[in-house]
């Protein structure tokens, strides 16, 4: 969606202003309203509640990463590229297209951040059915086996990262740990399901004990999210 979408023209003043980012409920490339600015990315609204995932996330916890390091990105994104031709693509090509540096780093994380928050729910848990139950199981063993791959993944990556499921062309299922804001996309990958393990995304609520929120993150995911991304990868 461009953001010349959401042009509209005052009948007050005559001349276009912007609608703003709060009427928009769709990702990719729209416009942000604060000061009438034009802003090429536009951070999506948080798909439940600040404290919808509680007892995984508090609501301190889950305002902090949303409202200020995921808003962040969004933020810097925008002063990388204003005036310039990156502005008009859309968030995922431009995680693509972006060589290494600050525009790529700004561009995946707010990519990243997006996904993570499609990827919970408060009504989130249990085991995935269907194409991708059975994917899991053909890849993995089982549920129980994947989950504790990608639990290790998560857990296990030094520093800061993502534990990563994604498809290749052919549905193959794979879990990568992927440092700072690196992306299963820039690999030719589609992402399918992500667990944000920088400290930022737990340390309110968990301090150090990584582990303990990768574990208490099984009883949120949104699978019916994971199988639509899953179904997209193969269709
Ligand atoms: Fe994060």
């Amino acid at each position: 969606m461009r953001r010349r979408e959401f042009l509209i023209t005052s009948s007050v003043v005559g001349t276009n202003v912007l609608l703003g980012s709060q009427l928009v409920k769709s990702t990719g490339n729209l416009v942000a309203a604060e000061g009438g600015q034009r802003m090429a990315f536009t951070q999506p609204p948080l798909p439940y509640p600040m404290d919808a995932l509680r007892p995984f996330l508090s609501e301190e916890q889950v305002a902090f990463h949303y409202g200020k390091h995921h808003a962040a990105y969004f933020r810097n994104l925008n002063n990388l590229v204003e005036g310039k031709p990156e502005a008009q693509l859309s968030l995922r090509e431009l995680v693509i297209q972006a060589p290494a540096g600050p525009v790529f780093n700004n561009a995946a994380q707010a990519w990243n951040h997006s996904f993570y928050w499609d990827c919970l729910s408060p009504k989130g848990g249990g085991e995935p059915a269907g194409a991708l139950g059975a994917a899991i199981a053909r890849d993995f063993g089982s549920f129980a086996e994947f989950r504790a791959a990608m639990s290790d993944a998560g857990v296990k990556l030094f520093g800061s990262g993502w534990a990563w499921l994604a498809a290749d062309k052919d549905g193959k299922l794979k879990i990568l740990a992927l440092s700072n804001a690196e992306t299963p996309l820039k690999l030719g990958l589609e992402p399918v399901l992500t667990i944000d393990v920088w400290e930022h995304a737990y340390y309110i609520d968990y301090r150090h004990e990584r582990a303990k929120y990768v574990e208490a993150f099984w009883g949120y995911v949104n699978w019916e999210f994971v199988a639509k991304c899953y179904a997209a990868a193969t269709g």
